[in-house]
């Protein structure tokens, strides 16, 4: 899988991503707007345990973004399972050095094509942390509908926020 963009390119992790991965990763601003599977701070072992286990997956849905020959953040796709099969749920985060210029808006959408796509997806959401404004607008920008306030939903950092739903749907 590899999808060749204007501004970065989407493709699998690699072990010789882990010092790039190290350098952006470990950031309290990143991981402050993810779940705790996402580590802060972000350690030699949390790298090389994600690329192994990027490297296993049996069906690649966790992707490295890449800009100018170095992996700076990460998107990825959660597939349903039982009755939502045809679902995903979308994941992204980029390196603070490369913020603001349109590349995870490129990214999401790319993706979230390519997921319906490859895996006969009907819909691909995501649940953003309310004061993630960023992380709703890449979502906005690409079509995705808010959809609901899910109240009290997440706690982060003895935090408790509320979770926003959005969704792109593929029209019938
Ligand atoms: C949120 C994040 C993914 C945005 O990536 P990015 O490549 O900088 O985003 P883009 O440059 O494509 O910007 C998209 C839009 O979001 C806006 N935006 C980005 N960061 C913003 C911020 N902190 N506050 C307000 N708006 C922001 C941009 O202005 C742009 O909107 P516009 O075109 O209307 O001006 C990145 O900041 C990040 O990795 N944050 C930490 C992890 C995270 O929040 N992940 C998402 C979890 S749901």
């Amino acid at each position: 899988m590899e999808l060749r963009l204007p501004s970065c390119t989407i493709r699998p992790w690699r072990a010789g991503d882990l010092e790039s991965l190290l350098l952006h990763a470990d950031n309290p601003r990143i991981a402050g707007n993810l779940r705790d599977v996402f580590p802060s701070p972000y350690t030699r072992a949390d790298g090389e345990a994600w690329l192994a286990m990027s490297s296993v997956e049996a069906r690649p849905t966790n992707f490295a973004i890449e800009v100018d020959g170095a992996a700076v953040g990460g998107i990825g796709l959660r597939l349903g399972d039982d009755v939502h099969r045809r679902t995903a749920e979308i994941g992204y985060w980029l390196g603070e050095a490369y913020w603001g210029r349109g590349i995870v808006t490129e990214a999401v959408g790319a993706l979230t094509r390519w997921g319906i796509e490859h895996f006969d997806l009907v819909r691909v959401d995501a649940h953003v942390f309310a004061p993630n404004t960023g992380g709703a607008r890449v979502l906005e920008k690409n079509g995705y509908v808010l959809e609901g306030r899910l109240r009290k939903r997440v706690e982060k950092r003895g935090e408790i926020l509320d979770a926003l739903v959005y969704a792109f749907v593929i029209e019938d």
